[in-house]
Formats: C-alpha cells, structure tokens, sequence
C-alpha cells in the first residue's frame, strides 16, 4: 500500500525515482507524486490523480532538475484519490517535503492541535499532520527538521514508512519506519536509494540496509548514513547483498507480467524445491525451519494465519499436514484471527504465509501469536521482508519477484513450500510409510514438466475464455484439497476481470448456490481423479441437471466427465496430493485470458493493491 522512492546524490533523482514508482506501482496506482530540490534549492511539487504515467505526462515539460528527491505512488486510504491528497505532502512555507506509506490513527486530535496553532491543511490525508507537526516543532524547539522529524513521531500512534526532505538541507534526507517497509541503497558513487521494497534499487546497488521498527536514517552527503532508534541512540547498520535479478523484474517479452509469471511456474516450482528434496536418495529438507520441526510434530496444533491467495495456499497446507503428517492444523484468516482474542499459548506453532512478508494484518497476527508466547514461523516470498524477520524461522518460497496484482506463482511455490513441510513432517513422525513417501517425492520432482504441459493447454483456454468472458457470474467447485483451489480460482477471476465468482466445495453446492444455476451460469470444477471422483461426477450431474454450463478440469484420458461436460482442460496424471499443483494453473490462464478480452488491467486491478500495509 503506497510506494515511496527517494534518491539523493550526483545523479538527476528525477528518472531514477521515475522508473522506482513505475516499478512500485503494484502497491497502489490512486496518484502519484514527486519533489525535487532544484538548482536554487527551492523544492518544486508535482503531483497527479491516477498512474505514474499521468505523472509522467504532466511533469514532462516542468523543471526537472534535481540531486534529491522523493516520490510516493498511493493507494488512498485518508481522502479520495485526487491531485491534492496526492503525496508528497508540504509544509506551509514551502521549506519541508514528505511522503508517507501507513496510517497515522490519532491523526485527527493531532490535526486539530495543528489547527488551532494556525495551521491549514490543503488535503484530506493523515500524512498532511507529519510535516505540519514536523514544521511545527522544528520551529517551536528551533531544531533541524530531521531532529523535529524524530520528535513529531512520538506523538504518533500508527503506522509508517517515511521520508522527509528540507530545502535548507541540500545534503539531507531523513527516513524512518515502523510497520511499514524501507529499504536503503548504499550507491556506488557516495549516494542513495530509498524505497518500499528493493525492486527501485537493484539496478544501481545491490549493498541495502532493511530499516527495522523504529528506527530513524539520517542520510547525509558527507557524513554517509546514520540510523538511530526514537530515542535517538545509535544504532549500527546491518549492510546486506540483495540477491534480486534486474531481469526478474522486466516483462521478458510478454505483454503483462501475469502471463509471464503464469509461465514461469515450471522454474519457480522447481527453484522452490531445488535443494530440498532428493527422490532418489529419499529426503526432504526445509533448513529454515528444520530445528523446529520437533516443536511442529509436539504442538497442539499448527495455525496457519494469512490473506487472500495465501490463506488459499494455508487451506491446501492444512490437509497435506493433516493427512500426511496426522498434526492438527487450523487455518485463520489473519485479519479475525487477531482480533477475536484467540486461544492460544506457548504449545502453538503458528505459521504466516505472505507472498510480500509485508501484510499488516498477518503481521499483527503473528504478533499476538508470539506476545502468547508461541512460535512463530513465516512461509514468504520477498526476502527480508518484515514477517520473515520477525519470525523464529521460516522457509522463503523462491518464486522471484511477484509483480502482477493477483498472485499466481507465489501460490504454486506456497503449496509447493507446504507439500515439503507435510513430508518433512510425516517422516519424521513416521505417519508415512517408505513407499508413499518415496512415491510423492518422486512426484514432486515431476511436477514442473507436467506445469509446462498444462501451460500448453493456453490456446484452447483462450477459446473457452471467449465464450464465457461475458458471464455475470460463475462458480468454482472442487472436493479435498481442490477445493481451496476453486476457491483461489474464484478469486483470480474477481480480481483482474471483475466478473463475481464463488469457490465452494462441490457437495455444498446444493445447500444453496445450486439455486443460481440456469443456462448463463459458467460452473468451472475441478474432476481429477482420486478419492472424491465419483462424488463430483454427481455434482457434476447436478448441474447439468439444471442446465448450468460445465467446463472441467480433468485428468488426462477422462470419459466419463467428458460425456457430461460442455468443456474440459485436461492435466497430466498425478498423485492426488499434488493435484493443486496443477489444477490451478488453468484458472489462471482462464481468468488472464477472460480480463484481457474484456479489456481490464490485468497487472494493475481497479482497488486493489499487491502489498497491503495497511489493516
Ligand atoms: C493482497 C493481494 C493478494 C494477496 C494478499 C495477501 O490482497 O492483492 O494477491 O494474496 O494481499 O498478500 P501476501 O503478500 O500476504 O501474500
């Protein structure tokens, strides 16, 4: 939610932000804005409704020149998305800019304060209140802004990243955080980078330091970096190598970076087990969190907290776990689970998933979790994001920079991370016999080659895309651990083509949504075979009984779904365990093709925004 980028050093800071915010945009597209310190060190403010590109647009013939400056992409949450409650956000006098990524709760008795000694805000937005107050004390205490900055943030409840700049400190930029992501770039040439994630910084440095909570950068031209807790005590500065590729993060040729990462999922599956599992030899190893796989097998239970895709992912987790591995497994949506005063204590292992590391409710859950005295362990993508360094361990997914909105192979690595830990789990407990164990291994292995023959399947989606890309409506259905994956199919649908879809478990069907079904209703189901296979024939029978509209996914060599369906996707013969596999890849697909026909943004869906910071 929001994305901020800042640069200050030899190089012109404006295309340099530019390209940051372009890359930042997954964060949220309501406005965009920029502040650069010009050549008579007065700071010039642009800001636009809308995406980066009308930013673009509308500063192209403007005074771009400057070696500091700071831009914000937002996704409104304090005042409509409009050119005025665009960041960033001024003093009165012109002398400070800011921007900000978070909510600050007590903004309004703060904003009220500020009123009344004479100051006018322009927008609607809680951010507005930082740089007045900053002002305020700076001038009240007659301090420098960084040290008014630092001083204003302990009259703040809520949650930040931020960065400051002050025209009458060319040399200077301030950044702090708490809750909300920052990253700094160490550039080579004595300057730096500032951003929410590391995706604006890689391609100039790959030296960074992640801000932890509270804490507050000074940058300064001569003087490098310093960082300092709130209580203004020095703190030494943990210097990693990001790892990220430049590459990763451009289209490589295909026309959305959702196409691309649907088609990257034989990799990314792949890179996600590599190292881990062995068939041959028989072993499976999750190194992260390989020291509390005891404290798994002995919990009460295992409670996986996430949202979106990856509680999808969690739900899939939860029966392998089960089944496989015979622990008790709850899944929560994070955003209930904390606030409705959970039982829970030190014998719960509680397990975050996060593609970004960065959800604000999967964070406040884990929070709760560990103020209970339980472990917690984090499944994420993004490395060095906040979850995975809050928590005692954990395993990263390895898909690479996930840049589309909807989330396609963050959730195939989830499932793949969760299928790992359910075998790591079995075996050591000994709920798997040799041969399953061995069998499922072997199978795992298999599965980016299989991935890559359901992603040849694209062409004959797409055809059954066009016939059902003017639904209104449509339902998911699946049985087992197919059924998050109707429920996950359902969710891409809604997200990038606006269409209402539902995901419920097959059998449930006639407890009501049965009564949706006529001739326009689009019933996608899953009907692989395995145990539930005769069940969801019958569902399958139920609705054509009703005249709904059948298209299946099915295994390789199926008749009977065949006979009844009015289309099917075939996928390669697998374990059943596995199927989730690659039974979502075609809804993928389906939902791509169907946003793309009906002309929708598919990388950059209306409301939505890819990192959600904010509760
Ligand atoms: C947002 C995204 C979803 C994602 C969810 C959870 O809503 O649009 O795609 O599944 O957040 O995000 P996380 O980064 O925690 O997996």
């Amino acid at each position: 939610m929001c994305g901020i980028v800042a640069y200050i050093g030899k190089k012109q800071a404006y295309p340099i932000i530019l390209k940051g915010l372009k890359r930042l945009e997954y964060r949220g597209y309501d406005s965009a804005g920029i502040a650069l310190l010009d050549a008579e060190n007065s700071i010039n403010l642009y800001k636009r409704q809308g995406k980066v590109s009308n930013l673009e647009e509308f500063a192209a013939d403007k005074d771009l020149f400057g070696h500091l400056g700071i831009g914000h992409t937002r996704w409104a949450t304090h005042g409509a998305p409009n050119d005025v409650n665009a960041h960033p956000h001024m003093s009165m006098d012109g002398s400070i800019a800011l921007i900000h990524n978070g909510i600050i709760e007590n903004y309004d008795s703060l904003k009220k304060e500020l009123i009344k000694q004479g100051y006018i805000f322009q927008s609607e937005t809680d951010t507005e209140v930082l740089v007045h107050l900053t002002d305020h004390i700076s001038k009240k205490e007659n301090v420098w802004f960084g040290e008014a900055l630092r001083l204003a943030l302990s009259h703040v409840v809520g949650a930040y990243a931020i960065v400051a700049m002050s025209k009458d400190y060319p040399k200077r930029i301030v950044a702090a955080r708490k809750s909300s992501p920052l990253v700094i770039g160490v550039g080579t040439e004595g300057d730096f980078f500032l951003a929410s994630d590391a995706t604006p910084i890689v391609e100039y440095t790959k030296k960074v330091v992640y801000l932890d909570d509270e804490e507050i950068a000074i940058i300064d031209l001569d003087e490098g970096l310093k960082l300092y807790n709130i209580a203004d005590q020095e703190k030494t500065p943990f210097f990693q190598e990001l790892e990220m590729e430049l590459e990763a993060l451009e289209k490589g040729g295909y026309e959305h970076f959702m196409i691309k990462e649907i088609h990257e999922q034989p990799r990314s599956i792949h890179d996600c087990f590599r190292g881990r599992l062995n068939a041959e030899e028989g072993w499976v190893s999750l190194g992260g969190v390989r020291d509390y796989e005891q404290k798994m097998i002995q919990a009460n239970r295992l409670i996986i907290v996430a949202c979106g895709t990856s509680w999808h992912a969690g739900l899939v987790g939860e029966y392998l776990i089960e089944d496989l591995a015979r622990i008790n497994v709850e899944v929560e949506y994070a955003s209930e689970f904390r606030y409705r005063n959970p039982i829970i204590n030190e014998n719960d292992v509680v397990i975050a998933i996060s593609q970004s590391g960065e959800t604000a409710d999967t964070m406040a859950a884990l929070e709760l979790a560990k103020s209970k005295g339980a472990t917690i362990l984090g499944i994420c993508n993004v490395v060095g994001s906040s979850i995975s360094r809050i928590t005692d361990a954990g395993s990263y997914t390895h898909a690479g920079p996930e840049i589309g909105v909807a989330s396609t192979k963050a959730f195939t690595a989830q499932v793949t991370v969760l299928t790992l830990m359910a075998l790591s789990l079995a075996k050591k407990k000994g709920t798997i016999s040799e041969t399953k164990f061995r069998t499922l291994l072997a199978e795992l292995e298999a599965i980016p080659e299989k991935v890559k023959t359901v992603l040849e399947t694209s062409d004959h989606i797409e055809k059954i895309a066009a016939e059902y890309k003017d639904a209104s409506n449509a339902l998911y259905l699946g049985r087992g651990s197919s059924f998050p994956v109707a429920l996950e199919g359902a969710l891409k649908l809604k997200e990038i083509s606006y269409i209402h879809a539902e995901g419920y478990p097959a059998a449930e069907m006639k407890h009501g949504p049965i009564a949706l079904i006529d001739e326009e209703m689009p019933v996608f189901v899953i009907a692989t075979q395995g145990t539930s296979y005769e069940k969801v024939v019958s569902n399958i029978q139920e609705v054509k009984a009703r005249k709904g509209k059948i298209i299946a996914v099915v295994t390789e060599g199926d008749v009977s779904v065949k006979e009844m369906a009015d289309h099917v996707i075939e996928i390669p013969e697998c374990d059943e365990q596995l199927v989730p596999l690659l039974a979502t890849i075609p809804f993928q697909l389906l939902s791509y093709h169907i946003a793309v026909m009906r002309g929708c943004n598919v990388d950059q869906p209306r409301n939505l925004a890819k990192s959600v910071t904010v509760e």
